[in-house]
């Protein structure tokens, strides 16, 4: 047992960090240990890691840096803080990690985390023995997530899928994720119904690559991602439903129709291309053109005339001359974006691409990079004016953060976040995890200020 023993976790990246983080803080919660803000309050500290670019993989080297002297101060103190990396760089840099960062105790690999309470348990009882565990076993972290789970809030992330094959050339997801695997659509669906029991509202499915979701039933029937969306969308207390992040050849005719047909489906996707252009798609191994992706969009409006989409792009990939990127500038502006992340690209060592010729020059991306990121705040800032004065769904979840006014926050079905101010005597709390029509009566940088209708 670990009874007492205080946790700390810090998540990089992305939603599947956040989630895996709160499974690994409830599992090593129902043994014993309970949850601090600061790993200066720390027995046991987890950095839950992102090895996407090479960014926010120096980050994690500058936070252990920082740890070692928390660590050193309390060993003089003869208290043993355990220190573990775990994620996508755990999983990509393994034993190496131990050479370059001795105050890391443990590592554990992106599909292991079921075994860190045994793992803890071991170091804690070691003078100073290093433990590794890079195993890929899906199966038994799928089971891990069966406990029963706690509410965070009225908007909850349930996994579906992790892993990918599609070898992107740039990507190192398929080496520190694993092959695509679908967990078991009844084990989805009973989280989800406890999730709702406790009050959760909006469900939002994670993977890596979530519309490759293949799972089977009990009967084992198969059940692809609309099929499951299906079921979820008979879930009453269940009023939203979300999926991410998709690849487009995925985007089956099925799934495009269940956005007509389950109200619950939110109109709003995220679907990354990289880049506009043929030759660069062909050459990061996306397997399909762009036109292929407009037609995808223009099937998806039809099938329901309020969609609004999402995407990632790349920018200065290897060999991508200027009328790629413009090819890039053209494609962003035939779609109209409601809201995208952009990224230079980053040699990922293992990768194809990484070993490509015509490497771009740093300034060329950098200069690309600010082109590409006016147009598409243009499009965000236009996305959000076009929704001033409109009425929309918002599911109101936290108060504001200003003190100085009783205001709750909430959000469209297009993710904007919509601040409202409610009369003194009102409690906030008697908003959240109810979605209210609200007219937009105001459009600020980064939200929108609205007014709840009688
Ligand atoms: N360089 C830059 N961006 C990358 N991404 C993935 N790998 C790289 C890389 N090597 C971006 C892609 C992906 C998002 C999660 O991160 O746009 O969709
Ligand atoms: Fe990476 Fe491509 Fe797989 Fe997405 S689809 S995780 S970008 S390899």
């Amino acid at each position: 047992m670990l009874d007492g023993k205080k946790l700390y976790v810090k998540s990089y990246g992305c939603q599947m960090n956040v989630y895996d983080s709160e499974r690994m803080e409830e599992n090593l919660q129902s043994f014993g240990c309970t949850k601090v803000d600061k790993h200066e309050d720390s027995d046991i500290i987890i950095l839950n890691t992102c090895h996407i670019r090479h960014n926010p993989t120096a980050n994690v080297y500058s936070e252990l840096g920082r740890i070692k002297i928390y660590k050193d101060s309390q060993l003089k103190k003869s208290k043993r803080v355990i220190v573990i990396v775990a994620g996508c760089v755990a999983q990509a840099e393994g034993e190496q990690i131990l050479k370059q960062a001795p105050v890391v105790d443990i590592v554990v690999g992106t599909e292991s985390y079921h075994n860190l309470p045994d793992l803890v348990q071991k170091a804690l009882r070691s003078s100073n023995e290093k433990f590794i565990n890079l195993e890929f076993e899906t199966i038994q972290k799928f089971d891990m997530l069966n406990k029963p789970r706690k509410k965070q809030s009225y908007s909850s992330f349930v996994s579906i899928q992790e892993g990918c094959d599609k070898f992107c050339t740039f990507c190192v997801v398929p080496y520190t994720r694993g092959a695509e695997f679908s967990r078991k659509t009844n084990d989805i669906i009973n989280e989800i119904k406890s999730l709702a029991d406790s009050g959760v509202v909006e469900i939002t499915l994670l993977g890596q690559n979530v519309n490759a979701y293949h799972g089977k039933d009990v009967n084992n029937n198969d059940f692809t991602l609309a099929k499951l969306c299906e079921e979820i969308a008979k879930i009453d207390a269940i009023k939203r439903i979300r999926y991410t992040t998709s690849h487009p050849i995925n985007m089956t005719g099925d799934l495009i129709k269940a956005h007509a047909s389950i109200e619950k489906l939110m109109p709003y996707l995220h679907l990354p291309i990289q880049s506009g252009s043929n030759n660069i798609l062909k050459s990061m191994n996306r397997k399909h053109d762009r036109d292929f992706y407009l037609r995808i969009i223009e099937s998806l409006r039809k099938s329901r005339q309020d969609m609004a989409f999402s995407s990632d792009f790349i920018v200065g990939f290897p060999g991508e001359t200027d009328r790629d990127f413009e090819d890039t500038l053209d494609l962003v502006k035939q779609v109209g974006y409601s809201q995208c992340y952009s990224f230079k690209y980053s040699q990922r060592p293992g990768t194809p691409a990484d070993t490509m010729k015509d490497q771009i020059l740093e300034e060329i991306k950098d200069t690309r990079l600010s082109i590409l990121q006016k147009l598409l705040q243009e499009q965000f800032d236009s996305f959000n004016n076009s929704t001033l004065n409109k009425t929309l769904d918002v599911l109101f979840e936290s108060k504001g953060k200003r003190k100085e006014y009783n205001q709750i926050i909430g959000k469209t079905p297009y993710l904007q976040a919509v601040a409202v101010d409610i009369s003194s005597n009102t409690n906030p709390e008697d908003y959240y995890g109810k979605i209210l029509k609200t007219t937009i009566t105001e459009i600020k940088k980064n939200s929108l200020l609205g007014k709840i209708q009688d």
